[in-house]
């Protein structure tokens, strides 16, 4: 199997096949993924709750990413490695530079921020310095003080324009790849047509060019509160990656998410 790269995400997305990503923290897990057939594993700052028990994940450090990111490169060799920038490690175009270089010299192959049209420079900066970005936008949990809660987004029409100028603007800065979380379905199939770039949903609908979950939440064993768009792929599997390739399957044949997953 051919390693999956930037721009062969782009060949996926404009033939219409669908990118399967999940998160992935450890290397027997990157191991296991990589078998069922996922295509890009995003070392997400979402361990801060799966991993360390945290209610939010502003307590992971650049540190905590690094090492996973790591052990995850370790144990996969086809997937796309993405890595998140913690919150705070990116308030300025160079401390997102310095912050980016240890996750890639780490083993990632991309790094993922949060935020819209402010941080075009940040991208655009990162870029020019051959560190591809994948941006995300809609509900940026390291946002939640900002937002007073976990709330899906862009549900207002102006809202909604602001989410399809900040992606814009961070495609025309040189973002790569364009995570959309908790907006409606109806916003992220407009978004997914208004740009040249993949996006990834999470709570976004069935028209973004590809689908993400946190592990834990496809396995079922996330204790928390469990959002609208999770699915526990396992039950009712043989096994921990048969129910991976279930997850890969309904989001290549565009079954996953279904209704009762979408805003
Ligand atoms: O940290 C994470 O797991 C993420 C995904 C949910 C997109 O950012
Ligand atoms: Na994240």
């Amino acid at each position: 199997q051919r390693p999956v790269t930037v721009p062969r995400l782009q060949t996926m997305r404009d033939a219409g096949e669908k990118i399967a990503m999940l998160t992935c923290y450890d290397a027997s897990f990157a191991t296991l993924l990589e078998r069922a057939g996922v295509d890009v594993l995003l070392i997400g700052d979402s361990l801060g709750n799966v991993l360390q028990g945290h209610a939010t994940t502003l307590p992971v450090s650049l540190d905590d990413i690094v090492y996973h990111t790591a052990c995850v490169a370790r144990g996969a060799q086809r997937p796309l490695i993405v890595a998140d920038l913690p919150f705070g490690t990116y308030g300025t175009p160079e401390q997102a530079f310095a912050s980016a270089v240890r996750l890639m010299r780490g083993g990632a192959h991309m790094v993922k921020l949060e935020g819209g049209a402010w941080l075009a420079d940040t991208v655009r900066f990162l870029v020019e310095r051959a560190v591809p970005v994948c941006a995300h936008i809609g509900l940026t949990p390291q946002s939640v003080h900002a937002f007073g809660g976990f709330k899906v987004q862009g549900r207002t029409l102006l809202a909604a324009d602001a989410l399809k100028a900040d992606a814009e603007a961070l495609q025309d800065a040189g973002a790569q790849l364009l995570v959309i979380e908790a907006v409606p379905a109806t916003l992220a199939a407009e978004l997914t047509d208004l740009l040249a770039i993949p996006t990834i949903g999470i709570g976004a609908g069935p028209e973004c060019s590809g689908q993400v979950l946190v592990l834990h939440d496809l396995l079922g064993v996330f204790p928390g509160k469990r959002p609208r768009f999770v699915k526990d792929f396992v039950s009712g599997e043989v096994s921990i990656g048969a129910g991976i390739e279930a997850y890969v399957r309904a989001v290549k044949e565009g079954t996953f998410p279904d209704q009762e997953h979408v805003f």
